[in-house]
This record gives structure tokens, C-alpha cells and sequence, in this order.
């Protein structure tokens, strides 16, 4: 799996969003440690806390699913789907990201030509982890 055909499949999840509040559509794409790759889209909710971002709704269907091991993750979005820059993961998904990723776990972040790539470290510096439960 290629980081460009990862993006290309983030695009085509981008497509499946449920976002009548805010018109933004968010796709993504998360590979698995085995290859798999499970897709997502952000879907909306009238009372708008309930909403879920494109990211969690990958990891979700994949942890469900059974796997725990991730090495990438391709995001994109933009207003009625047109993407004028990249979309960077919120902070909630990358906490939930820093549950099941290591250190090493890649992000693309589509953009109008191309993409940036960044790891969970840089994008979650000083993270709270398991680790932090069994410190005593
Ligand atoms: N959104 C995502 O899907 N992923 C993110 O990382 C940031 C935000 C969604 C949530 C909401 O539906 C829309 O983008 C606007 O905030």
C-alpha cells in the first residue's frame, strides 16, 4: 500500500460523510499492521457533541473488527468536499490514535497537490498513555 493510494482511498471515503451541520466532509484511511485498510467518514449529529470525526470512525471499525495494530492513517477534507488545504486530526483522534499507535504511526494530511506527512509524536508530543495508569 502506497501513501498515494492511501489518499486516494481517504478521498473516496471523503465522499460517504455525514456532515449536514457544518458541510465539512472528512475521509480517511488507516492501515493496518497486516495491510488491511479501513475507511471512515465523519458523521454529524443534530445535538453536534455527538459527532464523529472521520479518524475515530476508522480506528473503530478496525479495533471492532479485531486489530490493534496500525501503521498509517490518510486524512482529507473540505467544504462540500472540495479540499482547499489539509485537515490535520483533531485532538481527540489523535488521543484515541496515541491508544493503539506507537511513537512511529504516520499521518498523511492531504492537500490540494499532495500531501504532508507527520508522525503521532510531532502531532502528540508528551502524550497520556496506559503507561500512565500503572505509574504508582
Ligand atoms: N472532523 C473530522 O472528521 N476529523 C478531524 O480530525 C477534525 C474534524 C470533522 C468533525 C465535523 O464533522 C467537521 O469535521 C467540522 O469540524
Amino acid at each position: 500500500m502506497t501513501p498515494e493510494k492511501l489518499c486516494e482511498l481517504a478521498k473516496e471515503a471523503m465522499t460517504h460523510s455525514y456532515s449536514p451541520y457544518s458541510g465539512y466532509k472528512v475521509g480517511a484511511a488507516l492501515l493496518c499492521a497486516d495491510g488491511t485498510v479501513y475507511t471512515g467518514c465523519n458523521i454529524e449529529n443534530a445535538a453536534y457533541t455527538p459527532t464523529v470525526c472521520a479518524e475515530r470512525t476508522a480506528i473503530f471499525k478496525a479495533v471492532y473488527d479485531g486489530h490493534r495494530e496500525f501503521t498509517a492513517i490518510a486524512v482529507c477534507g473540505g467544504k462540500d468536499g472540495v479540499i482547499t488545504g489539509r485537515f490535520p486530526p483533531c485532538g481527540v483522534c489523535r488521543q484515541v490514535m496515541g491508544e493503539f499507535c506507537g511513537d512511529d504511526f504516520v499521518i498523511y494530511m492531504v492537500g490540494p497537490d499532495g500531501y504532508e506527512t507527520a508522525t503521532l509524536a510531532q502531532l502528540l508530543p508528551y502524550s497520556f498513555r496506559a503507561s500512565a495508569h500503572m505509574q504508582a
